[in-house]
């Protein structure tokens, strides 16, 4: 009887990083969880790991820059749940290092691919499933704050800034269902993307995701949090 009353948890670009361990603190907190990636094998490989320590996770492939992967990947969820109570958008990638004055046009849209346009699509496709209550988490950076940028990875700061902008524009329409939409960013991470010298552990980099999924009050909608705590946009 109470696994009907499951949380079910779906995490984008979730084999690795930042990714993997929300899927693994959502699971250790009793949630299932699709573990998505873009590779099969290292998505299978990841999920093992967690289902090893018992944990109830499930692997789905899903490319989010690629419409027709987030489409099948909702095909094979809908025939397993009936719901999805967290989205968590959290697939990104980083490959500008350089300056606006000579950012081009490619590096932006291949970013704005996976950063933005996989985030959109993730929420317009799942949205539906997504019960009163539930709650969507877009991974953003402080770099995408247009008060904390300092001209860091242009393209990459640009996604994150969009990626902010649908946090709040669909923030207000799912607020009438009594859905919560937010922004978070992880701090700087020792992940891929983050380096060996960032200073923050990979499972303080998930924590704010986590208790924005399970544990903050429910009004908290439409705004951008890093450490627990409001920070401007
Ligand atoms: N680390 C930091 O300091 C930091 C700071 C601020 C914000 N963030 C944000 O935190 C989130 C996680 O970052 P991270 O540090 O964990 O990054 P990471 O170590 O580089 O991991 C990125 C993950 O995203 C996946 N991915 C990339 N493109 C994808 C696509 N098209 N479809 C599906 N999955 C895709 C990667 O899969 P593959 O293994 O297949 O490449 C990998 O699993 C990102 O949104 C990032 O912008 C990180």
């Amino acid at each position: 009887m109470a696994m009907a009353f499951k949380k079910i948890a779906l995490v984008t670009g979730a084999n690795r990083g930042i990714g993997f361990e929300i899927v693994r603190q959502l699971a250790i907190r009793g949630v299932r969880v699709y573990l998505a990636a873009r590779s099969k094998g290292k998505g299978l490989a990841a999920a093992e790991k967690l289902r090893s320590q018992g944990l109830d996770v499930e692997f789905i492939v899903l490319d989010v820059s690629n419409r027709q992967s987030i489409l099948q990947a909702f095909r094979e969820f809908s025939e397993k749940e009936t719901k999805l109570d967290i989205l968590i958008n959290n697939a990104a990638i980083l490959i500008d290092r350089g300056s606006v004055l000579t950012l081009d046009q490619e590096t932006l849209q291949t970013t704005m691919v996976t950063n933005v346009y996989g985030p959109l699509q993730m929420i317009q496709t799942f949205h539906p499933l997504i019960p009163k209550g539930g709650r969507i988490i877009n991974i953003s950076s402080g770099s995408g704050s247009l008060t904390e940028m300092n001209g860091y990875a242009p393209a990459y700061s640009i996604s994150k800034t969009t990626l902010n902008a649908l946090t709040r524009l669909a923030s207000i329409e799912l607020n009438e269902r009594g859905v919560a939409v937010n922004s978070m960013c992880p701090g700087w991470v020792r992940t891929d993307m983050g380096g060996e010298m960032a200073p923050r552990s990979i499972e303080q980099g998930a924590d704010t995701a986590v208790w924005l999924a399970l544990d903050a009050p429910s009004h908290l909608t439409g705004r951008f949090f890093r450490d627990r705590a409001e920070i401007p946009w």
